[in-house]
């Protein structure tokens, strides 16, 4: 059977091509599934997408009127795609539930160094021989706080290098967790850790109850000098409310590798067009703001898991088992209940 995949980086292609090998025919397309791109996946019984393909009620009608039986979503991550529409139309629905931890959890660090250190205002002055070092002072970390906002697989992983930056650790989670408790992490209040925080990183997924977790009053909340670094789902932040903070001139640098719009933007290049986003585009203004393109997970290790899981997960399907990436099961199969799919929407 030939499959399609959906937004395909290049880097990704020859791995994906290589990992179906003696299993199906892969088709590979750069361009992400949109309503518009929907009717390209007309006869494909099988499609994969990406985390910024759009899966809604429109498109998914456009695929199961197509042919379409099943989406192998290539993230952990599915608050793109509206399940419940899928289940009625009989799509079976499968993600990547685990990946290593540590691509993210390494790049929510190099943000936080890099605003911190001044990597890129630094790089960009050497390239023009200018050598001064005014506007580049950063701070020590060791003996300064941080504050953990979810403490799962990422937030653990994120922690351990705090641990070894030698930082007070300061945690906060529905759940505590004891490999973090181990390592010294203190869990307080949401408040307590936005006031004492030197460091704040974000690793809760964004769920209606964490959405804009970090709005006017909380940023307002955080220390002047705080350095603020979300690696986790644009929603999570007010946008808005932070280009706000940043023009009165508070926080020490903030690292964003997710954006609250970035779908539509972010993995294209929108180089030649007029900006449209008036808010990315005055947040990319800030000399000690930091943007990159939801690429934490971009690892070979991480990617490569993506791609393997999303063999397996093609497989399972034709061949008809269940396992725990399946969000949707085929119709014979029964349904995990809503609860459980709820918590469990990570990116
Ligand atoms: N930028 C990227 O490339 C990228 C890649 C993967 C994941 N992510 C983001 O990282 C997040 C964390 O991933 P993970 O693998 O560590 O997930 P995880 O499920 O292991 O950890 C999430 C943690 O958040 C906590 N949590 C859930 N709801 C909460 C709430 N309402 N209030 C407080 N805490 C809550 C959970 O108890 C858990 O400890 C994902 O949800 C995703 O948004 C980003």
């Amino acid at each position: 059977m030939e499959i399609l995949a959906f937004g395909v980086q290049a880097d990704e292609k020859p791995l994906m091509e290589k990992a179906f090998v003696g299993h199906h025919d892969i088709r590979c397309l750069s361009v992400f599934l949109t309503e518009d791109t929907a009717p390209i996946a007309a006869g494909y019984e099988i499609i994969s997408t990406s985390v910024n393909a759009i899966l809604d009620n429109r498109v998914l009608q456009t695929l199961a009127a197509g042919g379409t039986q099943m989406i192998a979503q290539r993230s952990t991550g599915f608050n793109n795609i509206d399940l419940e529409v899928a289940e009625r139309l009989g799509l079976t629905v499968a993600r990547v539930s685990y990946y290593s931890p540590y691509s993210v959890a390494e790049f929510a660090w190099t943000l936080a160094m890099a605003v911190n250190r001044r990597i890129v205002r630094a790089s960009n002055r050497t390239r023009d021989f200018d050598f001064r070092l005014d506007g580049l002072m950063g701070r020590d970390l060791r003996g300064r706080t941080v504050g953990v906002l979810g403490t799962g697989k990422i937030g653990e992983a994120f922690t351990r290098i705090a641990h070894g930056f030698g930082m007070n650790l300061l945690g906060w989670d529905v759940a505590e967790n004891p490999a973090c408790v181990d390592l010294g992490m203190k869990y307080v209040e949401k408040e307590r850790l936005l006031a004492e925080a030197d460091l704040i990183s974000l690793h809760v997924p964004l769920l209606p109850s964490t959405q804009h977790l970090l709005d006017a009053a909380a940023l307002r909340s955080m220390k002047d000098d705080a350095i603020l670094v979300n690696s986790s789902r644009g929603g999570l932040v007010d946008t808005e409310a932070l280009v706000a903070e940043l023009r009165a001139g508070r926080f020490a640098g903030v690292g964003l590798d997710v954006y609250e719009a970035e779908a539509g933007l972010f993995f294209l290049d929108k180089s030649l067009e007029v900006v449209e986003d008036d808010t990315l585009a005055r947040l990319v203004t800030f000399p000690n703001v930091v943007v990159t393109s939801h690429q934490a997970y971009y690892t070979e290790d991480a990617v490569g898991q993506i791609i393997g899981t999303t063999v397996r997960n093609v497989l399972d399907y034709t061949a008809g088992r269940r396992s725990e990436n399946v969000l949707v099961p085929r119709l014979s199969q029964a349904l995990p209940s809503r609860g459980a799919r709820e918590f469990d929407d990570r990116a």
